[in-house]
């Protein structure tokens, strides 16, 4: 039997996990390595440690384990058998939005002292355009004594995953291969194309790092001109929804949809990253758009005040039953969560109640895991995020349980006629009163 080339795989959450999962499976001998030993030691049982609903990921991760395909571990010695080495550590922005790459630079550290001729280090984190030549490959170089080009290699292929989704981007999506030369071009593509049925499209190594934050920011843009139409939309008294229906009957528009807030490990800060890669431009749509995205939760705080206002329930005597922790549909990530920043708006309130059915805690707020429990007694019931289970919930159930009748909804999942009609006070991002 042919012996299987070996790989290494740095840092294992959303990304690390999946690609190193896939990578077994399609034929490598993989150590996965973290400095967090839970990390390490789920990993070494065959358990995925994600939260959140990853079909296939589970036994993808306990067969390549199982049949020792995939090893995890703390000491960073396997790189030095490795081939290949993937980066896929967190890369954060720090309080003044600029990009905080201590984690990819610990990483890069301990890689260099446990590097061997002819490996090629592929970073599949997002990176600020400028980190992989001016940060990554000469720390590298230092703590390895090795030269880029000539006894290293060196790529950038971002991610693409999303969580939920994470295994079926990776095998389907098309990748952005950043090089440093034909060869880590060649070797890179040699290993995509066993990972995915998308295509594999060759560029240099900044022009990825563009690529990659430049479309986490066009979208965090387009969502902000929703979420500013949908403003203009409620003072004019129309429905936003409604207006972003007939926008894109015309041709090539396509505007996105309102919503309570941009949350995650992407969006909030590839597009700062971006921003802070091309400074000396003096970006001012990207970091506007942030800023309006932000101010969602702060908002739908605003709708929640106006809704106890109609009923004219006190502040200080409001029960507020806040669904959804996550920051998007059936997940259960709560990194950035606008349920988060709402919260912390929400002060002064007598009691919040927050449900999810996929999160135990957010940042220390207790979340409950049955809805009922959450809308038992309150006076208003605040919709965050689309899970499938919200959908379904009918103005009936949730008199069922509340004391008063009010409805904010963040995500459109609600009818306002049917909500009205049945007696709630409805509130909504972009829903213009009528
Ligand atoms: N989560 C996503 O959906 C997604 C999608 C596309 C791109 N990305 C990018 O991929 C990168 C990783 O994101 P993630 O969501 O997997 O992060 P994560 O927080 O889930 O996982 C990162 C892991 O790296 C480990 N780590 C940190 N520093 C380390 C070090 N010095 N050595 C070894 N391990 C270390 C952490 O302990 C953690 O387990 C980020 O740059 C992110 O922007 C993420």
């Amino acid at each position: 039997m042919a012996t299987r080339e070996k790989a290494a795989v740095i840092g294992l959450g959303y990304v690390g996990i999946p690609l190193a999962s896939l990578l077994a499976d399609r034929g490598y001998a993989v150590v996965g390595m973290d400095i967090d030993p839970q990390r390490v030691g789920d990993v070494n049982e065959g358990r995925v440690p994600l939260k959140g609903d990853e079909p296939d990921l589970q036994p993808l991760l306990a067969k390549v384990v199982r049949k020792g395909w995939l090893k995890a571990s703390e000491d960073f010695g396997g790189c030095r058998q490795a081939k290949t080495v993937f980066v896929c550590v967190d890369t954060p922005v720090d309080e003044q939005m600029r990009p905080d790459n201590r984690r990819m630079i610990a990483a890069a550290k301990r890689i260099g002292e446990n590097l061997s001729k002819g490996t090629m280090v592929v970073v599949e984190s997002t990176v600020a355009p400028g980190t992989m030549l001016g940060t990554v490959a000469p720390i590298i170089e230092g703590t390895s004594g090795l030269r880029l080009g000539r006894d290293f290699k060196l790529a950038h292929c971002p991610e693409r995953v999303m969580p939920g989704r994470l295994l079926h981007n990776l095998t389907n999506y098309d990748r952005v291969l950043g090089s440093l030369d034909d060869e880590s071009a060649r070797r890179a593509e040699a290993i995509y194309s066993k990972l995915t049925a998308g295509e594999l499209h060759r560029t240099g190594l900044t022009t990825a790092e563009v690529v990659k934050t430049a479309e986490n920011a066009y979208r965090d843009v387009q969502i902000a001109f929703a979420n500013e139409v949908s403003s203009i939309c409620e003072k004019l008294g129309v429905d936003a929804f409604e207006v972003r229906k007939l926008v894109n009957t015309s041709p090539f528009r396509d505007m996105h949809l309102p919503g309570a807030g941009v949350g995650g490990h992407c969006l909030p800060k590839d597009p700062w990253l971006l921003a802070f890669g091309g400074r000396e431009a003096q970006p001012v749509l990207i970091p506007t758009a942030r800023m309006i995205n932000d101010g969602m939760p702060f908002h739908v705080a605003e709708l929640t005040a106006d809704a106890l206002r109609r009923m004219k329930v006190r502040r200080a005597s409001a029960v507020v039953a806040v669904l959804g922790a996550s920051y998007t549909g059936d997940a259960g990530d709560i990194r950035n969560s606008p349920t988060a920043s709402l919260i912390s708006c929400l002060e002064g309130v007598k009691e919040i109640r927050v449900h999810d059915p996929f999160v135990d805690d957010l940042y220390g707020v207790n979340v409950l895991r049955r809805a009922p429990d959450a809308l038992k007694g309150a006076d208003v019931a605040v919709f965050m995020v689309a899970h499938k289970e919200y959908a379904r919930l009918t103005p009936s159930t949730l008199k069922k349980h509340m004391r008063r009748l009010a409805v904010v909804d963040g995500r459109n999942l609600f009818s306002e006629k049917r909500m009205t009609k049945a007696g709630f006070v409805y509130r909504g991002v972009g829903k213009g009163l009528s």
